[in-house]
């Protein structure tokens, strides 16, 4: 199986991409790191454990980095998410420890103690993984590739046109994860809006009839609803699992290699992914960007991840 480190910040997706990398065989899941995004650390780094208690993922240490973007402030997205991060479901008392060590520290550790180079999937703002750049960059070469849930070849979706919101929250992160010269993926809002979770998809996985299939089902409840009364959309996008999938099988998304810039100065369009899909800028490719989603593999490994935990 392929090592991989999930850096995510719980969050109702990232719940299902913890699922997802522990769920599919295809993964060796080494690692859980939490950052503030979707919710303050204290909550997405709470709601980490949750998600391992609920599915009964045990043996897969968690630890909680930054608790504030490298240089912006915080605003948590609980627009989305809810006061706590993970609003819907009652959360149950959380039976898996939360690792003493810094997130980048795990990271470290883990990288170097892996006789195969690892894979990065973040799944919510880059600040932890920048954090890494900055402070190891004698393991970089160690970093097979990082695969990234976030930016968008086309609009955002957090109350700024552009920018998406993992990017959104801390653009300097996403730039100096950019120039760090490691194997980069964008998986953006251009393809994660392929992934929506329809009426059809929410029953499968409560007819799984497990206990981590009725708690997904209610946290889908509850995101559908607030894509629902936010945006409009009555079948929200389950963002980050894609990013996962990509890492799990390559046939989920077609890639296109090309040039990623963040904008750090828009007054308008802080945050804004500018992807030259059409080599306006003529500048070396520095990202692979995923299009197309073939719908039915994802949600096939989705529910098939979320059947096999408890
Ligand atoms: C991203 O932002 C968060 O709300 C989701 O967890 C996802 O990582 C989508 O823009
Ligand atoms: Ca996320």
């Amino acid at each position: 199986p392929i090592p991989v480190i999930l850096d995510c910040d719980p969050g109702h997706d990232d719940v299902f991409a913890i699922w997802l990398a522990a769920g599919n065989p295809a993964l060796d899941l080494k690692a859980i790191t939490t950052v503030s995004g979707n919710g303050y650390l204290e909550h997405t780094t709470h709601n980490a454990r949750v998600a391992c208690t609920v599915a009964g993922i045990t043996g897969v240490p968690i630890a909680a980095g930054a608790a504030e973007p490298l240089e912006r402030k915080l605003t948590p997205g609980t627009w989305i998410h809810g006061e706590n991060a993970l609003g819907g479901p009652e959360l149950p008392e959380v039976t898996v420890p939360l690792d003493e060590r810094s997130a980048i520290e795990l990271i470290a550790d883990t990288v170097r103690a892996s006789a195969e180079k690892i894979t990065l999937i973040p799944t919510g703002p880059l600040t932890n993984i920048a954090h890494f750049v900055r402070t190891y960059p004698e393991l970089l070469e160690r970093i097979e590739r990082i695969v990234w849930m976030g930016g968008s070849t086309g609009r955002g979706n957090c109350g700024a046109a552009y920018a998406e919101f993992n990017a959104w929250a801390d653009p300097e992160a996403v730039d100096v994860v950019l120039k760090s010269g490691i194997d980069f993926t964008m998986v953006g809002l251009n393809i994660t809006h392929q992934a929506l979770i329809t009426q059809d998809v929410r029953s499968r996985i409560r007819n799984l009839g497990n206990e981590t299939g009725v708690f997904g089902a209610e946290l889908l409840e509850f995101f559908c609803n607030s894509y629902n009364d936010v945006e409009g959309m009555p079948d929200g996008p389950l963002h980050d699992p894609v990013a996962v999938a990509l890492v799990i099988d390559a046939a989920v998304a077609t890639t296109v290699h090309t040039r990623v810039d963040v904008e750090l100065v828009g007054t308008e369009t802080a945050g804004a992914t500018c992807v030259d899909l059409h080599d306006m800028l003529k500048r070396e490719k520095n990202a692979h960007v995923a299009i197309d989603l073939d719908v039915d593999r994802f949600w096939n490994l989705v529910t098939d991840a979320v059947a096999g935990l408890k």
